[in-house]
Order: C-alpha cells, then structure tokens, then sequence
C-alpha cells in the first residue's frame, strides 16, 4: 500500500464514484438517497446491499459486508489493495508515478511481480506438456484412473512435469532468469547440474484468492519408489506461505460466499475429488495443522468450517488441535469423522456424493466430537467416567453462553450416565476458578471475549456513539477530551473509534476515506453499517448521549469492583482494591480528577 502515494490515493478516491463501479457488477436501483440491489457476496431474494452515493459507501445489511470503492473491487474481484487502486487509477485516468516508490519497496515490488510471472509461465508449461506430451499421457491415464476428469484438470490447471531438465531448458530457451525461477522454487541445482524440481510430478499449482499462482504441489505417479516422497511442494518463497495459504480458495471463494460454510480436507485431491462431485466450497491445508492466518482468511469468506477428517487417532488429534484454534478465533467449526482409512476422494469415489452430504449433515458439534473422542480414550467405567469429566470440563467451561453450556451440560451427563448436578457442580467450580485468575489481573474495563450479538443496553450505546463519530465529526474534540473510548467494552468498536480520532482529529474527513483505513474486515463492517444508518444529530443529543454512556460506565466500574473485592485472595488484596473504589468514587464525584 505504502508505494501508491497517499495524494494519488485521495484522488483516486475523489475521482471514483462507488454507485458506477458497483453497478458494473450489480443491477442497482434508486431507493430514497441510496441504491439497493442483490449482495454479490451472499445469497439472497430481497435487495439488502445498500450503495451510498453521498457518503461512498457500501453496505449489506444481510450479510454484514461494507466498505469502501476500493474494498468493493478488492472483494468482488480478488484483489490486493495496489491492484484495486491501479484498475481505479486507470479508469479515471490517474497517473500513478511509480518512480515516487523507495528503491527497496520498487525491487521488492518487481521482484514478487517477476515471481508471480515465471510461476504463471511454469504452470502453462506443465499444463501444456500433460495435455500434449507423450509422457503426460502417462500421467492423464493415471488420474483418468483416479476418477479425474479433463474439466477439472483444466478448472485447476493441473500440470506434468515430464522430464528432469524440461523445464530448466524452457527457461533457457525463454530467456526466464534462471535465478528467479531457482527463487521461485522451481528449478534446483546439484553438482553444478540445473534441474526440475517437479521432475515427473503430476503438478498442482497454488493459486491465491487474485487467482495468480503463488507455488505449486506435486505428486509421483506411482507410490512404489520408497525415496521419492509422495509430495513435493514449493518452499517458503516471497510469495508462498503455507501457514497462509489454502489450496482451492481461489475456485471455491464464491460457493463459500453464497452458503457461508467451508469444507476443509488435508490433501488437494481430496478438493478436487469434492469439486468433481458438485461440491465447490471446499479448501486444503498445505500438508501444515490448521493455523490462525487459516482461520482469519476463511472468515473473510464463510460463518462456519466443516473440518473433514478420518476416524484413526491421528486423524481425531489432529481434528482435537484444530478446534482450539477456531475455537481461538471465534469462527463456528464442525467436524465431519469419515470411516477410518477413508479421505474425502476415497470416501467420494466410493460412496458418492449423496452420502457424503447426508454425512456431512451429520457433522458434530466440537463439543460433541470431543466428548465422542473422550468417551473413545477413556470407557464408560468409573474411572473412564471421571477421567471423562476432568477432560472435559474445561471445554464446558468455555462456553460462554450459559444457555448452551447448560444444554451441553444436560446432554454430556445423558451421554456418560452421570448425575447433572454432579457435573454443574464440577464446571461451576472450573468458571469461578477462571473468573478468579481473570479478574485478580484484569483491569476495567474487562476484555471482551467474543464479539457476540450486541444486546446490553451497554453496548447499544457504544454503538451510537460510534454511529455519532462517524456522522457528526464535530463532537469528535468532546469524545477525546472525555476519554470516552478507553472504557469501550466490545473490542471493535473500541477499534473503529480509536481509528477514527486518530485520523480525524477535528478534520472533516469523509466516511469513505475512514473506511479504507480499516484493515480489518470485521471493523469494516460494523462502520458501514453504523454510518449508513439516517440519524439526525444535533449537539445536545450528542452531549446527552455521552453523559448516558459515562453514567452506564461509572455504576459498571464500581460494580466490576465490588466483584473483585469479593474475590479477593487475602485481607491485603482487599484493601488496595477498596482504596482504589474509595479514587473511583472520588472521581466520579467530581473531586478527584
Ligand atoms: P492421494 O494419495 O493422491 O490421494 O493424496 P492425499 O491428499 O490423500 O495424500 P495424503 O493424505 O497422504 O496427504 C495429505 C496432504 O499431506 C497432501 O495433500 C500433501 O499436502 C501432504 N503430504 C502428503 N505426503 C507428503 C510428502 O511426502 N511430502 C510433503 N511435503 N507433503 C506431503
Ligand atoms: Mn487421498
């Protein structure tokens, strides 16, 4: 982003009108001042996705989704930011001078772009020659024996490399900087010898979501030669990282989209077997465990991951390791446990479609899977059952929702044949034993753990205020002077606001502009959605509504203290916390500042 200069950035913006460009890619029609029409991100029957000329802005008020012109083209088109903002500079014919870069940033720029280049032109080699040489034909037979068919080698660009310099000598031939394509991961060198890397591998190739090619996976056309490993896959390159990275988004991001879920296999087969069979909206980890960067990329795109995954133990620890980290991240996963022995190909290929459906229908909850696992290690003895119950209840415990921890709860103590009261009574006792670690070091206000449905009268307000910030810049010197935002309680709108003062300070920057420096996609949303909403503001309901939040957040301030007094580990403890209620009361009187 850094190498667009801002100005150009500005004009762009200025230059760009959001209701055209949207309208190249979605029929909109003019409601009151703003335009409506069918989000282009989910599937929906009644217009919700909102266009505001006035302000800039997009929002859908079915999925969540908003942003600015630039996010609009990011999203619909799978692009970066830079790309996004040179399609928009073009059109409106804004020079960009790419001689204002730094050097550094210049190289490294021309490097990744050289590197998506050779890759792009390594993936039509190796497509080519497994459609058109004598050896690929070896290669097609083999995954024609698969099940594979000729559509989905080329929706994927599937390759063959089939010789062990032929790529080496294309690059000779096209003058491809040998060193790039050795950078790039495709070419290696032994006894001062240059070769193929990929050398008879069935090849396939890495896109990321822009549909570039950013490293590729490879596989021997039979298992029987113990030295070569089954797999090859580029290294750690500029462009390709594999805790980042997951094999089909760049096919399966629209389906993902439109039915908010995500199937996650282990092996790029397995996406391709699941595509063949009509099912689009499934993505591969790189031979790595799940990782966090996974997880927040996946939630651009879907509210719930089905993690495939087959039943032998390895199988259930790896799906056990990755509960926690969605469970991390706060996205809604299932687990699907497919006989043991069976992936997704084998499972499609021999079962079909319909019964891996109604089987993913039947996906468990984490909870459940878990509990499922336990029961599995441990027996249904008496021992089993205790060790069942200390296993579990700290994921009990973690349910945030008391609703649902009772329910799972009732259901556990069903499950295991034990007294629910037994059970409450040891979960209750892992909660109070958190709450006491929690609030001994937690300070006001208290993180908020998930970004759930804002319902409390609390949170209500902070998101009038926040709607207020947006819309109403001249109360901004206010909210700054009061230190309102510190006391926030939900983590993004504290976000939102802090960016908010720290760009806007008095200024009267536009919406739009605020938007697209938010690169959070969740803060994104929630300002949209709070800008687009038509209130009429006037300074005494701004000042108001301030004196509201500071009388809602001093009786919470004292009350969190109370609580902490009361958990207080020794006499001492108890003492530093009632000198510090004695301050807050004081402060709040008004004699302390
Ligand atoms: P098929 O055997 O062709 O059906 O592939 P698969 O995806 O079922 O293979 P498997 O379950 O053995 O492996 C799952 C994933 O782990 C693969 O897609 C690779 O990403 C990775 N993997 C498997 N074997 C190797 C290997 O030998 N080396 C490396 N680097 N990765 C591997
Ligand atoms: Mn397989």
């Amino acid at each position: 982003m850094a190498f667009i200069p801002k100005d150009k950035i500005t004009d762009i913006q200025s230059a760009a009108d959001i209701v055209e460009i949207v309208s190249e890619s979605v029929l909109l029609k003019k409601a009151g001042k703003d335009y409506k029409g069918l989000c282009p991100f989910h599937t929906e029957k009644t217009p919700s996705f909102t266009v505001s000329p006035e302000k800039q802005i997009f929002h859908c008020f079915g999925c969540g989704t908003g942003g600015n012109v630039f996010s609009f083209l990011m999203k619909q088109e799978g692009v970066s930011f830079p790309e996004a903002a040179k399609t928009l500079a073009r059109r409106y014919g804004i020079e960009i001078p790419t001689q204002t870069m730094p050097p550094e940033e210049r190289q490294r720029m021309d490097e990744r772009e050289n590197l998506f280049a050779v890759n792009r032109q390594a993936a039509d080699f190796f497509h080519h020659s497994l459609l058109n040489s004598p050896a690929g034909e070896k290669a097609m037979t083999y995954l024609k024996k698969r099940g594979m068919t000729k559509e989905t080698v080329d929706a994927f660009h599937i390759g063959y490399d089939s010789g062990w310099d032929n790529f080496t000598n294309y690059c000779l031939q096209k003058e491809i900087s040998r060193e790039l394509a050795e950078k790039a991961g495709l070419i290696g060198s032994k006894n001062g010898r240059f070769y193929d890397r990929f050398w008879d591998r069935i090849i396939f190739p890495i896109f990321d979501v822009g549909m570039r090619v950013i490293g590729f996976g490879g596989r021997v056309t039979d298992n029987s030669n113990p030295k070569r490993p089954k797999y090859y896959n580029s290294p750690e390159t500029p462009l390709y990282n594999k805790s980042r990275s997951l094999y089909g988004l760049h096919r399966a991001k629209q389906k993902c989209r439109q039915s908010g879920i995500a199937y996650l296999t282990e092996g790029y087969v397995d996406v391709l077997s699941l595509y063949q069979h009509g099912i689009e909206n499934a993505v591969a980890t790189l031979g790595t465990a799940i990782t966090p960067e996974h997880v927040r990329l996946l939630k651009g795109y879907v509210r719930e991951v089905i993690l495939v995954y087959d039943s032998d133990e390895a199988g259930i620890r790896a799906a056990q390791r990755s509960i926690g980290t969605f469970r991390k991240e706060n996205m809604d996963v299932r687990i699907l446990v497919l006989p043991s022995g069976y992936d997704p190909d084998a499972y499609l290929f021999e079962f079909g479609p319909e019964s891996f459906t109604d089987a993913a229908e039947g996906a468990l909850s984490a909870m459940s899977f878990l509990l499922d696992a336990a029961i599995k290690k441990h027996g249904l003895s008496v021992e089993g059952k205790i060790r069942i119950l200390s296993e579990m209840k700290g994921s009990l415990a973690s349910v945030h929702d008391s609703v649902a921890r009772s329910l799972y709860i009732k259901d556990f103590a069903d499950r295991i044949h034990v007294d629910e009261s037994a059970v409450l009574e040891q979960v209750r006792e892992v909660i109070f034993e958190n709450k006491k670690k929690g609030l001994s070091r937690q300070h006001y206000p208290p993180k908020q753990l998930s970004d759930g449905p804002l319902s409390s009268p609390a949170l209500r307000i902070e998101q009038q205020i926040t709607s207020m910030m947006l819309q109403f810049p001249e109360i901004l010197t206010e909210i700054h002077h009061r230190n309102l935002i510190e006391d926030f309680e939900n983590e993004t709108l504290k976000s939102v606001c802090q960016t908010i003062l720290k760009h806007n300070n008095g200024s009267d920057g536009r919406v739009s502009e605020l938007i697209g420096l938010m690169d959070d996609k969740k803060k994104r949303d929630m300002a949209t959605s709070l800008a687009m909403k038509e209130d009429a503001w006037t300074r005494e309901g701004c000042l108001s509504l301030i004196a509201q939040f500071e009388s809602i957040r001093n009786r919470r301030k004292t009350a969190f203290l109370v609580q902490k007094m009361g958990a207080a580990d020794d006499h001492e403890e108890m003492l530093s916390i009632g000198n510090e209620f004695q301050r807050e009361k004081e402060i709040q009187a008004g004699i302390r500042q």
